[in-house]
Formats: structure tokens, sequence, C-alpha cells
């Protein structure tokens, strides 16, 4: 927990998961886990004590990040919803998979003919996360169209304190090291557009914005215990 010399404990969800479709195949998506290094390296250089949920990722994280490997989503939302009660800002930037095959096969299916695969969505994380007062909780948004907008509504849907909104161009972007083009949004205030920035960037911007919260939230407890 957040203490007087401000050394928070930030739990970040980093990376895609895999979404099994029998014992040897699955459903990803594209996602590294750069931008969630990148936030864990920011967060250790503040001094900030840090926990990465992390699915199948291509970027390592970096030292003295206390990792939890994770595949599914249904693994990542169970280390989360365990770490998440001793928090002080939740980070969602993994790119969780909608979607997952609706009855896995118990054995590997042969290659014959056609397949087709039933899908169904998975259960959102973030929406089901039990919220405890103090806490900054930060969702990302992955849009390819009114980014702000939709944005918007997902931080309101989801009960979150801050979002990221990033525009999908369909060219592989915003997977990877790639710079990004992105908004920050809270529960007041217009959006503040970023622009085009690299991740280290981003990263920074976001926890900037995070931690303002953070002491926002604690000022407000604070006199409302003393009133
Ligand atoms: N998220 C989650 N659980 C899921 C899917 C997404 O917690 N099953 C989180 C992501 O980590 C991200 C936020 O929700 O922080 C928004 O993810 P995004 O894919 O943009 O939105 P969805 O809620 O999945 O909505 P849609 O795909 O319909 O735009």
């Amino acid at each position: 927990m957040g203490c007087a010399h401000g050394r928070l404990h930030v739990v970040i969800t980093a990376g895609p998961t895999r979404e099994r479709i029998d014992p040897v195949r699955f459903l990803s998506n594209y996602s590294t886990g750069y931008m969630g290094a990148q936030l864990a390296s920011a967060s250790l250089r503040r001094g900030h004590q840090v926990t990465v949920i992390c699915g199948p990722v291509s970027e390592p994280m970096p030292r003295g990040t206390r990792v939890i490997p994770v595949e599914s989503a249904q693994q990542m939302r169970s280390a989360l919803y365990r770490v998440a009660p001793g928090a002080d800002v939740v980070i969602m930037a993994a790119a969780v998979a909608d979607f997952r095959p609706s009855r896995p096969r118990a054995a590997k299916a042969p290659r014959t003919g056609r397949w087709k695969l039933s899908l169904i969505a998975t259960r959102d994380i973030l929406a089901g996360l039990p919220r405890h007062q103090p806490q900054v909780v930060v969702g990302f948004a992955l849009e390819t169209g009114r980014a702000i907008q939709r944005a918007a509504r997902k931080l309101r849907k989801k009960r979150l304190d801050l979002i990221l909104a990033q525009q999908a161009n369909g060219d592989g972007s915003p997977f990877g090291r790639r710079p990004v083009r992105a908004w920050l949004l809270t529960r007041t205030g217009p959006a503040t557009s970023l622009g085009r920035l690299s991740k280290p960037k981003l990263a920074r911007a976001l926890l900037d914005k995070a931690e303002t919260l953070w002491y926002g939230q604690h000022q407000s407890t604070d006199s409302a215990g003393k009133a």
C-alpha cells in the first residue's frame, strides 16, 4: 500500500492472452508486452513496487519486477483479482483476447477438410474488478475510429479513473515498439491529446496522470477523515 514517502504498489497487466483451441493450438493477438514493460520500468525508476501479471510476451520485463505469468484471460482475471486488493494503482495494459473457443478440444484436431470454430466473448476483467478506495484504476482503449468518444464510453462503463485511447491503423500498430497516437481521458475535463509519441514517453505521461489522481484521492480521504 502507499505510504508517506510516496512508494506505491503498481499492478500492471501486460501482453496478449492465449485461448486454447486444442492441446497444440491457440487464439491470440499481436501484443508484445512492450507497453507493459515500459510502464514497469517507469514505475520502478520512480521507486514504486511493481507487479506485472504477464501474458506470453516477447519483450522482457525489467529486473526488479515481480512477474506473475499467466496464459489465458481466465488466468489473468484470477491473478489480478488476487493481487489487486493490495494495489494503489492498477493498469490494465494487456490485450486480453476478446473471444475464446467455446469448446476447446481435449485431443489435437486432425488436419482434414474444413474446421469451423465457434467463439464466445471472454469476460471483461476490468469491468468486473472489485473496487478498493483509494485506488486508481487505468484502462486502455484500442479503437479503429472515433477513438475519443468510444474511449469515453469505456471509461464510464468500466468505472475507470483514467483511460488511454489509442488509434489502430491496421498496420500492426499500436502493438510493438513503434510510436502511437494517443489520448488520455479522466472522468472530468476534456481529453488530452498526447500526439504521436514513443511508448517510453507514453508510459511516463500515463504514470504522471495516475500519480496525480492517486494523490488527489488521498487528499480527499485524509480531509474526510479529519472533518
Ligand atoms: N479488457 C478486459 N477484459 C477483456 C477485454 C478487455 O479487462 N475481456 C480491458 C483491456 O485490457 C483494456 C480495456 O478493457 O484495458 C479495453 O479493451 P478494448 O479491447 O479496447 O475494449 P473492449 O472492452 O474489449 O471492447 P471492444 O473490443 O468491443 O471495443
